[in-house]
């Protein structure tokens, strides 16, 4: 594979396309906090071009959304002074750099994303063509830093695959090993976190029902309602792990807990085993609303004052230029652009 020695640079982004959810949270957001630190350069990234794909949303929520986000970074623990923290609109090489990547993505490859599928349902021919080209661009996203490293939740791991299929093209089309095979980092108890009402189906800002799921704006009696309100069976909980084999909205709030809680599934059986709902709910709606209420408190802070959210994302632009522009730099010349 690659002989070259990559700097250890974890990359993520979020897409500013609404509010955020505890499952952007516990599958994304808390690791990207728990990855700051010497091991690894940190980039992330509010990705306002990936947020237009699905349709163009209103230009002011778009900019609410994403002041909004970077309010959530902020608050969940990321700290501007250590991670750098932009919108991806305001650093051109991704999208110069998605551009190469279009040339050298196959339809074929494309053809077999199951979030486009997912997206496009029976209409797949009258959606957009970015949403068809949104993976190229998430790979431009990662590549254009040489990230070592993307956290992400379950549901993106076939674009990281992707994005480790479009480097290894490159470097073997051109002869090259300039881009790095990178690892996607899925690892902890809510990789995927399920509806609130629908134990099958992924905890989403897009889905119809507010009690499907936990925003982090929810101030702590919505979120004490929601989780009193979630779907369960009628069983007690499991006194071993295999219990909860098929049970997903059991399993799922168990998976909650244990990420809240920064422990694990089977701890959270050790200490909860054999309670009723009844018990086990109020017990994680405390512990969610300790966790997440400060948060979400910070948020509104934060808000207040949205001229200092521009200045961190601009400072944040002008950090990321400097990584990406000699990268970009060197792809033209690779590829043979005159003047590169
Ligand atoms: P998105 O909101 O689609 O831009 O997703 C941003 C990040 O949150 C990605 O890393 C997703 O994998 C992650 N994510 C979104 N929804 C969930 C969920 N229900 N469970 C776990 N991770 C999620
Ligand atoms: N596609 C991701 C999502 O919807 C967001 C994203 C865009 C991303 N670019 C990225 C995630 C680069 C990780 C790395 O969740």
């Amino acid at each position: 594979m690659s002989e070259t020695q990559f700097t250890p640079r974890v990359f993520s982004g979020i897409q500013p396309s609404g509010g955020l959810t505890l499952g952007n949270y516990l599958g994304a957001i808390k690791r990207f906090v728990d990855m700051q630190g010497d091991e690894f350069e940190t980039v992330y990234c509010m990705v306002d071009l990936h947020a237009i794909t699905a349709r163009f949303i209103d230009p002011d929520t778009l900019r609410h959304n994403t002041r909004e986000l970077c309010a959530g970074f902020i608050a969940a623990g990321i700290d501007p002074q250590q991670s750098i923290l932009f919108n991806q609109s305001q650093v051109p090489e991704h999208a110069q750099l998605a551009w190469i990547f279009n040339c050298v993505a196959r339809m074929g490859w494309m053809q077999r994303m199951t979030q486009f599928k997912d997206k496009a349902g029976k209409n797949a021919q009258n959606q957009s063509l970015g949403l068809f080209a949104y993976p190229a661009l998430m790979a431009a996203d990662i590549l254009i830093y040489h990230a070592t490293h993307v956290p992400v939740g379950e549901d993106q791991k076939q674009h990281v695959e992707l994005t480790r299929d479009i480097a290894i093209k490159f470097n073997h089309d051109f002869g090259v090993d300039f881009f790095p095979v990178t690892e996607p980092v899925i690892e902890g108890a809510a990789t995927r976190v399920m509806s609130l009402r629908d134990g099958s189906k992924k905890m989403s800002k897009s889905d119809a029902s507010d009690m499907s799921r936990i925003n982090m704006t929810d101030d702590a009696d919505a979120i004490a309602a929601k989780i009193r309100k979630a779907r369960t069976d009628p069983e007690p909980l499991p006194s071993e792990l295999d219990g909860l084999d098929d049970r997903p909205e059991a399993r799922n709030l168990v998976n909650i807990y244990a990420a809240l809680a920064e422990t694990t599934p089977e701890a959270v059986i050790t200490d909860h085993g054999g309670q009723q709902f009844s018990v086990f709910k109020p017990a994680l709606a405390d512990l969610a609303v300790a966790k997440l209420a400060p948060i979400s408190t910070e948020m509104s802070r934060l808000m207040d004052d949205p001229g200092e959210i521009d200045r961190i994302l601009a400072h944040g632009a002008e950090q990321a230029r400097a990584i990406t522009a000699p990268i970009l730099k060197r792809t033209y010349e690779i590829v043979g652009m005159v003047g590169a």
